[in-house]
């Protein structure tokens, strides 16, 4: 699962998790989906900036994500309440919390509407990453390498340290 930061047309920024994603293509440029509920100020932020940033948050961080989920930027700044500490994505400025992983911006360039919820997809601009957590791929065997895996409800995993 990951966590999504955007940010409004005042440049009031918010962050939400979203465990329904999926990598689209790496070559020749990396491109993943999101699917957001569209009364979501996520959704709202993507649709008047075109930008957002996916973060991978790491499994000690389950407890921020769940507050995360709990509220819609809609109606609080999510960052002040839970004093969530950040810094500034590369390229976007955007607030990424400290303790991620890795985290990838993109650029939408289209939506696809299913009933309540839009697919939205979008074209990686810039990404960095714990060094620590990956080489050459994710690292879960490794302490920095821990991802946060949503099973439904607020039930979650970490990967093991053994690759089959
Ligand atoms: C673990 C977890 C996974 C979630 N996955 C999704 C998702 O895939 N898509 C979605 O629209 N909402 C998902 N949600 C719900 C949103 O994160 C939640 O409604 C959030 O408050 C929306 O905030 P926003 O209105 O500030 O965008 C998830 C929540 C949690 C806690």
């Amino acid at each position: 699962m990951v966590l999504v930061v955007t940010r409004d047309e005042d440049n009031a920024p918010n962050l939400a998790p979203i465990a329904w994603q999926c990598p689209l293509n790496y070559d020749q440029v990396t491109k993943l989906l999101i699917v957001c509920a569209s009364e979501n100020k996520t959704l709202r932020n993507i649709m008047q900036t075109g930008k957002f940033v996916v973060c991978l948050p790491h499994a000690s961080q389950v407890e921020m994500v769940k507050l995360l989920g709990s509220c819609s930027g809609h109606d609080v700044n999510k960052i002040e309440k839970f004093g969530i500490r950040t810094f500034s994505s590369g390229r976007f400025q955007m607030q990424v919390p400290e303790g991620c992983i890795g985290y990838i911006e993109c650029e939408m360039f289209k939506t696809v509407e299913d009933d309540d919820v839009i697919v939205v997809f979008g074209r990686a601009v810039y990404a960095a990453v714990d060094e620590q957590a990956f080489s050459d791929r994710l690292m879960p065997e490794r302490p920095e390498g821990k991802t946060l895996h949503h099973l439904g409800a607020k039930i979650f995993m970490v990967p093991g340290d053994k690759s089959i």
